[in-house]
């Protein structure tokens, strides 16, 4: 096995969490070759994100990623992938790990994951929002030879539509908000439950770390995170950065937010498993004895809550 990563092939790097990957793995300088692999609609659709990449060296493959011949042609030359597609791709990934498994460049696969630890316990089995990664990490155990590298990272602390530092439309708002132009958050929980965030553009540079720390980012995950914070602490922060006044706040409690996530589920709302991902991380679903930061030299790098809100200022008042 090669101990070091040096020809990336990103597949999804055009989406909300892959172009913070796509842009960190350029600006790193560390890799020789540096591929994307994106849909014809990419192609077709957005031009310019292209040619913006194009001009910064990435070779652009142009493929259908459920396409055998595709996925299995792009990754010539490539020792490592990285995966960031969407959750409506997910099971794609299925066919790609046993492909790169039987190809003779690639050694090391990251499936997207960015997210919730989703063996974080028992219960995780179980979770619906969790069941197509699960597959993806069980085939990754099932292949011979392939590497694997798991980046957990807990929920985005960014203000991005429906991310977790966002405002959410106001009939939606009982589902958590920060809304910096109305000075107003709905609190999850009873406020005081820590939760360990990560922005998406430390998502991005925590992927490199782990690109650039093989042996230790093999076959295991990563639970890294920019910083835990309760949400009353991150309310704090907002009205410190918004002239200091009282934000109007309200709490919808663990009880109620389960309430809501069983009646989504119940009527096939598509909020259902957005509200079992904030349910989770209400019950401290984000918090593990030690991260793992430091294993990959990201110990002292990451932003901090103060700086993620500044952020997602900036974010809702532009
Ligand atoms: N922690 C969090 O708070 C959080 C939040 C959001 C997402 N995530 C996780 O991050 C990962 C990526 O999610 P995302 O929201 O960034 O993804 P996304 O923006 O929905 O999609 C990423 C890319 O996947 C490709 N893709 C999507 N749908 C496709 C389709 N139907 N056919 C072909 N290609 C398709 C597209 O790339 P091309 O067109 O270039 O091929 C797209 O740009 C997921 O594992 C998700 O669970 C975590």
């Amino acid at each position: 096995m090669p101990s070091q990563t040096s020809n990336v092939l990103i597949f999804g790097a055009t989406g909300t969490v892959g172009k913070h990957i796509a842009r960190s793995i350029v600006e790193s300088g560390d890799f020789a070759r540096i591929g994307i692999f994106t849909s014809p609609d990419t192609v077709q659709n957005r031009p310019g994100t292209l040619d913006g990449l194009r001009d910064r060296g990435v070779e652009v493959i142009a493929g259908d990623i459920t396409a055998h011949q595709d996925v299995e042609q792009a990754f010539n030359g490539f020792d490592t992938v990285v995966s960031c597609l969407g959750r409506t791709v997910l099971h794609t990934q299925l066919q790609m790990v046993e492909l790169a498994d039987r190809h003779h460049d690639v050694k090391r696969f990251f499936p997207s994951e960015y997210g919730t630890d989703i063996e974080y316990g028992p219960d995780s089995a179980g979770e619906p929002p969790h069941q197509q990664k699960l597959k993806v990490r069980a085939a990754l155990r099932d292949v011979k030879d392939l590497e694997y590298t798991y980046v957990v990272t807990g929920p985005y602390a960014d203000a991005d539509g429906g991310l977790f530092l966002g405002a959410a439309p106001v009939d939606k708002e009982a589902t958590g908000t920060f809304d910096v132009k109305r000075k107003r958050a709905v609190l999850l929980g009873d406020g005081n439950g820590k939760i360990s965030l990560t922005t998406m553009r430390d998502v991005g540079e925590l992927v490199v770390a782990a690109l650039k720390h093989p042996e230790a980012s093999r076959n295991r995950a990563l639970k890294v995170n920019s910083f835990t914070a309760t949400p009353k602490e991150i309310v704090a922060e907002f009205e410190k950065q918004t002239g200091g006044e009282a934000w109007d706040v309200s709490y919808t409690s663990l009880e109620q937010l389960k309430e809501m996530e069983k009646e989504a589920h119940a009527n096939g709302d598509p909020r259902a498993g957005p509200l079992t991902l904030r349910r989770i991380w209400t019950e401290g679903g984000t918090l593990y004895d030690r991260r793992d930061n430091e294993l990959i030299g990201m110990e002292d790098k990451m932003t901090s809550l103060q700086g993620a809100i500044e952020q997602a200022v900036r974010v809702q008042t532009t």
